[in-house]
């Protein structure tokens, strides 16, 4: 079979008319060739599919969705017999994506005659599940920081008295000279002094980002190097990098405080084991991911750090919650590792997710290259 000769593609285009109103659609639209073959497509189909059209062009359909024989047949029908039908609820197994993913389209076909009289089909395909998953995760995202507000407002009330009330005991141990009575002016001023850092972390910094060109390896190796001091001789903390990722602008410090976050949970989580002298790992994983949605910005590339750890894993009705602020299962925890690494990160233009199960907890940070237009 030739491939498609620019003449052929102009065809296509000509037949379809406005190509570039094709590219503002949310609906994916391609045309195939008799024998299946994508050989028009616009920018929705790419998002579908996570590759780009020059991989695309010129592919039959078969090899992008596995389970494609009885689809490949109804298609080929329609081709014959030149009638258009319908197909709702759909689910296609697309080959292609980094991570193979499953998705839920309406699929309409149309059969067609190109201008040189050639039999094509003109799909378009609507996304179901797209518009769910972003809604919940933007509830999601909305009383994550309706919750961090409440907790900042807190502590933002607590912290102006408490400033007096460690200025009072400070003059009142100047005052008082019986060292007994000195004891309880200290207690005072030391817990004072314990309130104010968890007021100051509830409150987050206030510095502005400092957005330089990061590479993010230099990221992962310097929280590598910091939880390798802490000592835990029974954890192995592996790395498994991408060296080909670009770089990225971001605030390195608050890319390092928020993998490291999540680095010490990881850590915490496999403790126990490590213990009892079971193996005990963390690896970090770093990898370009193509067409990621945040919010409602398509990402065409972001890139994914992960932090996986073979530990216990996370209750499932627990992990809807971890990052809410003060939400901890650990008694010496403040909970607000998750929170405070959720809050860096959307910063970013990114968000963090969770996948957990006994044996393996995976946290994933995407962070998209370029910010996004708001
Ligand atoms: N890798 C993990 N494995 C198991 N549980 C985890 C993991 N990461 C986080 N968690 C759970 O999420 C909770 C919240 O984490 P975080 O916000 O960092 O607060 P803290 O560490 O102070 O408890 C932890 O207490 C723990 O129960
Ligand atoms: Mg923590």
């Amino acid at each position: 079979m030739k491939s498609p000769s620019r003449n052929d593609q102009a065809l296509i285009t000509a037949g379809l008319g406005a190509a570039a109103l094709l590219d503002q659609l949310a609906s994916a639209v391609l045309v195939l060739d008799g024998a299946l073959r994508i050989r028009y497509l616009n920018s929705a189909t790419e998002m579908l599919f996570g590759a780009s059209a020059r991989r695309l062009m010129d592919t039959p359909l078969h090899a992008l969705v596995s389970q494609g024989e009885s689809l490949t047949e109804r298609l080929l029908e329609a081709l014959g017999s030149e009638a258009p039908y319908t197909e709702r609820e759909l689910h296609l197994n697309l080959e292609s994506m980094v991570d193979p993913a499953s998705v839920v389209v309406d699929c309409m076909v149309t059969p067609i005659r190109l201008t040189n009289g050639a039999r094509a089909l003109l799909l378009e395909l609507h996304q179901q599940d797209r518009h769910l998953r972003i809604s919940r995760e933007e509830n999601l995202q909305t009383q994550q920081q309706a919750s961090r507000a409440v907790v900042r407002g807190l502590a933002h009330e607590i912290k102006n008295p408490l400033g007096g009330l460690r200025g009072a005991a400070q003059l009142l141990d100047a005052e008082i000279h019986d060292p007994e009575l000195r004891d309880y002016t200290r207690v005072i001023m030391a817990e004072a002094d314990r309130l104010q850092q968890l007021v100051d972390t509830l409150l987050g910094s206030n510095r502005l980002p400092r957005m330089v060109e990061v590479n993010v390896h230099e990221v992962m190796e310097r929280v590598r190097t910091l939880v390798a001091a802490e000592g835990h001789p029974g954890i192995s903390v592996r790395s498994n990098y991408d060296p080909s990722l670009p770089l990225l602008r971001a605030d390195p410090d608050q890319l390092i405080q928020s993998v490291l976050n999540i680095v010490r949970n990881a850590i915490e989580a496999v403790l126990p084991q490590s213990r009892r002298h079971q193996p005990a790992e963390v690896v970090l994983i770093t990898r370009a991911q193509r067409q990621f949605t945040i919010g409602h910005h398509r990402h065409r590339l972001v890139i994914r750090v992960d932090v996986v750890d073979n530990g216990p894993g996370i209750p499932a009705d627990f992990a809807e919650q971890i990052f809410y602020p003060m939400v901890t299962g650990r008694a010496e925890g403040t909970g607000l590792g998750l929170s405070i690494a959720q809050d860096l990160i959307g910063r970013h233009g990114g968000t963090i997710e969770c996948h957990s199960r006994p044996g393996e907890t995976r946290f994933s940070i995407f962070l998209p290259l370029q910010q996004a237009q708001k």
